[in-house]
């Protein structure tokens, strides 16, 4: 049986793992937040950087990509990539996903989707809601073995804009970001 992995953040511009299909498509009652802390990826344990999780918003939707993976060989092997690359993440959830903004039924049923919770007895990097400032402000200080978190933060942001998502979140931080860079110089 094939299995589909719903991607939000950075696993909508890379995937990592081999797939037969890939739909954009949103969940519902969720919205995206730069409010997990990566000391693995974009970050160090000094300087966390900040990466996103799903936060429940009763009525919001978030925009993503879902990953159809159908062969066995493959699914485990991507399920093992993930959890590695995913380790900070502590919740796998298994959500419907959407494609049309009327519809009613899900066009995907039970996909995957990797969420780091709020509690911060699990999920110890959690750094939670912050300003703009305090946010961006953060994401330009850390960098860790994945590369700059400023490159993540715009990897999204294009990301979303290529699917057709305007993330008022993302891009307001992504400007702020790009203010005190553009002040720094
Ligand atoms: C995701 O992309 O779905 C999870 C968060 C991330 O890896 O950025």
């Amino acid at each position: 049986m094939a299995i589909w992995v719903f991607g939000y953040g950075s696993l909508i511009s890379k995937a990592g793992f081999n797939y037969d299909e890939r739909l954009v498509g949103f969940i519902k009652d969720y919205r995206r937040v730069f409010y997990q802390g990566s000391t693995d990826h974009r970050g160090t344990p000094e300087f966390p950087g900040r990466t996103v999780t799903l936060e429940p918003a009763q009525g919001e939707i978030c925009w993503g990509a879902a990953y159809k993976i159908t062969k066995k060989e493959d699914q485990e092997i991507a399920l093992t990539y993930l959890g590695v690359r995913e380790k900070q993440y502590d919740r796998k959830e298994y959500v419907d996903v959407f494609t049309e903004l009327t519809a009613t039924t899900p066009a995907i049923s039970g996909a995957l989707v990797y969420i780091a919770s709020p509690d911060k007895k699990v999920n110890v990097n959690y750094l939670g809601p912050a300003s703009v400032e305090e946010i961006a402000r953060q994401i330009v200080q850390a960098e860790g073995p994945t590369g700059p978190n400023r490159e993540y933060l715009f990897l999204l942001e294009k990301a979303l804009l290529q699917i057709g998502c305007q993330d008022k979140h993302v891009i307001d931080l992504a400007n702020e970001v790009r203010r005190i860079l553009s002040e720094e110089q």
